[in-house]
């Protein structure tokens, strides 16, 4: 239920508020476990892939920003949490990617969950913010995906590897559209 401070202003109600900061977190976490496969990368000599993993981290960052902008916005109380520790191990490049694809499938169902407290709180702002995450999340999954697949067909074979860390490695962040 949104609360309303003695200025009268709404204020962002309890409980979507908490599950916003734990979504903060899992943003940062997020960014912290691509940050983790990146390094895994650049030992493996792969500085393509490496590339794409930090660009996704960069994108991770910008996310938990959204959360943390939008709380203040809403007069919440930003209160940061703990993250976890990342993967640091993985067998192949391939793993690496079906980790990831493992890991945003997770963060639907993160996002998904906070749109339905979102909703059962009657917080129609915050069902409005999440929208554009819901979207996000398809991109994610795909993003993700499609290099599963690539390198489910590049296999064992050292020379097309080569060219595919070249192709990701042409990945870079857009600059975020001052609001
Ligand atoms: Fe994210
Ligand atoms: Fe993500």
């Amino acid at each position: 239920m949104a609360r309303i401070d003695k200025e009268g202003i709404t204020v962002l109600g309890k409980t979507v508020e908490d599950s916003m900061n734990e979504q903060i977190k899992n943003e940062l976490f997020s960014a912290y476990q691509y940050l983790s496969m990146a390094a895994y990368c650049e030992s493996e000599n792969l500085p393509g892939f490496a590339q794409w993993m930090r660009s996704q981290a960069q994108e991770e960052t910008v996310h938990a920003m959204k959360f943390y902008d939008f709380v203040l916005e809403r007069n919440g109380r930003v209160v940061l949490r703990a993250i976890d520790g990342p993967l640091v191990e993985f067998g192949t490049p391939l793993e690496v990617f079906e980790r990831a694809l493992e890991h945003e499938k997770k963060v639907t169902a993160q996002i998904n969950d906070l749109y339905g407290v979102a909703a059962k709180e009657n917080d129609y702002a915050s069902q409005t913010f999440l929208q554009w995450f819901v979207t996000e999340q398809v991109e994610e999954e795909k993003n993700a995906g499609d290099v599963v697949e690539t390198l489910k067909m590049v296999g064992d074979k050292s020379e097309a590897l080569f060219l595919l860390d070249r192709e990701l490695g042409q990945r870079r962040v857009e600059e975020q559209p001052a609001d």
